[in-house]
């Protein structure tokens, strides 16, 4: 089936034009793991810096891209708690890139109504970058379009340890632990759960990336390193999670 013919047809609506946005579904919530950045240095001859630098660059296109689309909610996984067994250059140099891209894109993201937040352990960041971070989300706290989410120090496991330990710290009875109260202790307090998790670069894994809230997602994987990954991919991408059937375990 060609590309057309895979457009025709989408929940019984019609989607003629090519890259349509209009398509019958599109998701809320959209969270990317961004990988393959080394990769695409390496094959270029470059130090992997240059690799995240690039990354780092295509995301405020990637997330403006998806506001286009109107879609609410865009999460990047920006670095993990596991990220910290990386050489400690390539770690100063993810800080550095971060602080580059907050400088350089917050205020882009800003006029277009976009409100970052973080997602992660803060505390254990450089004071600098904190500060920096901290600087984003006050600056748009106000905004009312995309919300864009930064998990930088992020792990999925850490953050239901968080969450656990915040409730008890609030006393809260056992009784009262339900799921709701427990989404509402997690970094992701108040976002929708992810419909489509992305993943680049030729990686089949989660590797520890909201895993409360992508027990329903949809998953796209792609062999795009994430420096390439452009706004085509991203047609193809919410077109194949448009075509998709969600049941969420039931029949219907
Ligand atoms: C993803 O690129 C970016 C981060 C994890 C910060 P990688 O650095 O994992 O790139 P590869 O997997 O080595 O190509
Ligand atoms: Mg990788």
């Amino acid at each position: 089936m060609g590309f057309r013919e895979s457009l025709t047809s989408v929940d019984g609506m019609k989607i003629t034009a090519s890259r349509s946005k209009n398509l019958a579904r599109l998701p809320a919530h959209v969270a990317i793991v961004p990988d393959g950045n080394g990769r695409w240095a390496e094959r270029r001859g470059l130090p992997r810096l240059e690799g995240h630098r690039a990354g780092g660059k295509n995301m405020r296109t990637m997330v403006e891209y998806l506001n286009e689309y109107q879609v609410k909610c865009v999460t990047l996984y920006g670095f993990s708690t596991e990220n910290w067994g990386r050489p400690k250059e390539e770690i100063s140099g993810l800080f550095r890139i971060l602080k580059e891209r907050i400088d350089g894109d917050v205020p882009k993201l800003h006029k277009k109504n976009v409100k970052v937040r973080h997602l992660g352990r803060i505390g254990e960041l450089p004071e600098w970058l904190q500060e920096s971070i901290r600087g984003a989300e006050k600056w748009t706290e106000n905004n009312t379009g995309l919300t864009l989410s930064l998990a930088f120090n992020y792990g999925g496991h850490v953050e239901i340890v968080d969450a656990a330990r915040r409730i008890a710290a609030d006393g809260v009875p056992p009784e009262k632990i339900d799921e709701k109260l427990f989404s509402s202790y997690l970094y992701t307090a108040g976002l929708p759960d992810v419909d489509l998790l992305v993943r680049t670069a030729d990686e089949v894994r989660l590797s520890n990336f909201l895993i409360w809230q992508t027990a329903y997602s949809e998953y796209y994987f792609t062999k795009v390193l994430w420096p390439d990954f452009g706004k085509k991919d991203i047609d193809q991408a919410l077109l194949a999670y448009s075509q998709r059937e969600r049941r969420f375990g039931a029949l219907l």
